[in-house]
């Protein structure tokens, strides 16, 4: 009984004999059969067939069976070869399997070696066959999956860029609305200004006036009026600072200065301060620092901030300020240290924002406004610097404000010249009395 799904052979043989009677055979066992009588011609009948195995004989006038399998291996998805032989030389056998025959079978033999040669090359290249498809859905799934991902990652990328491009617009909204109220509370905090320093002026005229006049109750009342006026001015001036950093509108001045003069003039500013809380100052310059080359107004104003706010809050402990080469060359470090109470690591995290205040309790107790240290780290950055703080409650804060040395070439003339008042008094307990002591910073200052 023809079983026609056993499979297809081509039989290759110069032998007409051969070729009837192996033809006839695995005809009748159910292969479907075509037969060449060269190598040659073997080749196109394997394009044109696609036999599932070729059964080859092994000498031929053209093409010999190691040719045929050469010309066949270099084809793609080529069937395998069963060399047909009656070359009984063991040498040919390993040669043949050597050339990348599946199989050899002596012609000598029972068809049924053949027939199992010829079932196992069947079988064995329709495993390959299933392998090839397998491979090919593969890759087709791959590449759908490759593609269907890209289209999803290029709409991801669409969405991404287009909120971007919103949170750019709304950042740069942001940033001119924040200029725009910069600029306005610089121009703001001027027009404050003219009237409260007329206020000033006048209180103190009236002061001296109702002192001659003997009248002692006025004059003490006068003088709070003068205090808060003066307070409120150096509030005054902090807002104008800030607004004038965060609106670009602060330019630095470079000067060669004294490192001990300014630093010793600076010692007697903050001392009666720092006296006042029972604590004691000590000022330790490294010799090798002689000059300061930088913004020298904005460095001291850096520097009696750090020392206002050492002197404000430590009590009967101990102030030092430290200046030493910085850890890069042409750089130096400034330490304010005290003994004083300390702060949190929560605390610190804070403490350069504008307005913040270690704990809701600190105006209370000691009075300011928070912007200093704000002022200070801002002004630290625009000369090129940093401030940091390392602080434990309960036990001190040391704050470091590391400055380059900068170039004279860097000199910069501002359009209006940068103005401070430092607030140095310890205002304690209620946090409306006005200050007991206002320092004037800056030869710039307009007071
Ligand atoms: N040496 C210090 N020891 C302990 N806490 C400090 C020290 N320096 C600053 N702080 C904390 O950081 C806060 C912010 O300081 P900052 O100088 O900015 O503001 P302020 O001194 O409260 O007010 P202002 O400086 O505006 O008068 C302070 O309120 C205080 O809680
Ligand atoms: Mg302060």
């Amino acid at each position: 009984m023809r079983n026609p799904t056993r499979g297809r052979v081509l039989i290759v043989d110069d032998s007409e004999l051969v070729l009837d009677l192996v033809s006839q055979h695995l005809h009748e066992i159910g292969y479907e059969v075509n037969t060449s009588n060269s190598g040659r011609l073997a080749l196109s009948l394997v394009t044109q067939h696609r036999p599932d195995v070729v059964v080859c004989d092994l000498h031929m006038p053209d093409l010999g069976g190691f040719e045929v399998i050469q010309a066949l291996g270099e084809q793609p998805n080529s069937p395998p070869v069963i060399i047909l032989s009656a070359d009984h030389e063991v040498g040919a056998v390993l040669r043949a399997h050597r050339h990348g025959a599946f199989d050899y079978v002596l012609k000598g033999d029972d068809y049924e070696s053949l027939t199992t040669a010829i079932d196992r090359a069947v079988s064995h290249g329709r495993v390959l066959q299933e392998n090839i498809r397998l491979e090919a859905d593969l890759k087709a799934t791959q590449q759908g999956l490759t593609q269907s991902l890209s289209r999803d990652l290029a709409a991801a990328n669409v969405e991404l860029e287009r909120q971007v491009v919103e949170l750019g617009m709304a950042r740069d909204a942001a940033e001119i609305a924040n200029r725009a109220k910069s600029t306005f509370l610089a121009n703001m905090s001027h027009e404050l200004r003219t009237p409260l320093n007329a206020i000033l002026g006048y209180t103190e005229m009236i002061i001296e006036d109702v002192d001659h006049a003997g009248l002692r109750q006025s004059a003490e009342d006068l003088a709070k009026v003068h205090g808060a006026g003066a307070h409120l001015l150096t509030i005054i001036s902090d807002i104008l600072d800030l607004s004038k950093i965060d609106a670009g509108r602060v330019k630095i001045h470079v000067q060669v200065a004294s490192a001990a003069e300014l630093l010793n003039d600076l010692m007697q500013t903050v001392k009666p301060l720092v006296e006042k809380n029972g604590n004691t100052l000590n000022l330790a310059l490294d010799p090798e620092i002689e000059a300061l080359c930088t913004d020298t107004v904005k460095t001291r104003q850096i520097l009696l901030n750090l020392l206002g706010n050492a002197a404000k809050f430590t009590r009967d402990g101990s102030i030092s300020l430290r200046v030493t080469p910085g850890p890069e060359p042409d750089t130096v470090e400034f330490s304010v240290r005290d003994t004083g109470i300390g702060m949190t690591p929560e605390q610190t995290a804070r403490i350069f924002d504008a307005f913040v205040q270690a704990d809701d309790s600190t105006s209370r107790r000691f009075g300011g406004t928070g912007l200093g240290l704000a002022i200070s780290h801002r002004l630290c950055r625009i000369l090129g610097g940093s401030l940091t703080v390392k602080s434990e409650a309960g036990v001190g804060t040391t704050f470091t404000a590391m400055l380059p040395q900068l170039e004279l070439a860097a000199e910069a003339v501002d359009d209006e010249p940068t103005v401070k008042v430092m607030r140095l008094a310890g205002a304690e307990g209620d946090s409306a009395s006005p200050p007991s002591q206002t320092l004037r910073v800056s030869s710039e200052t307009l007071l």
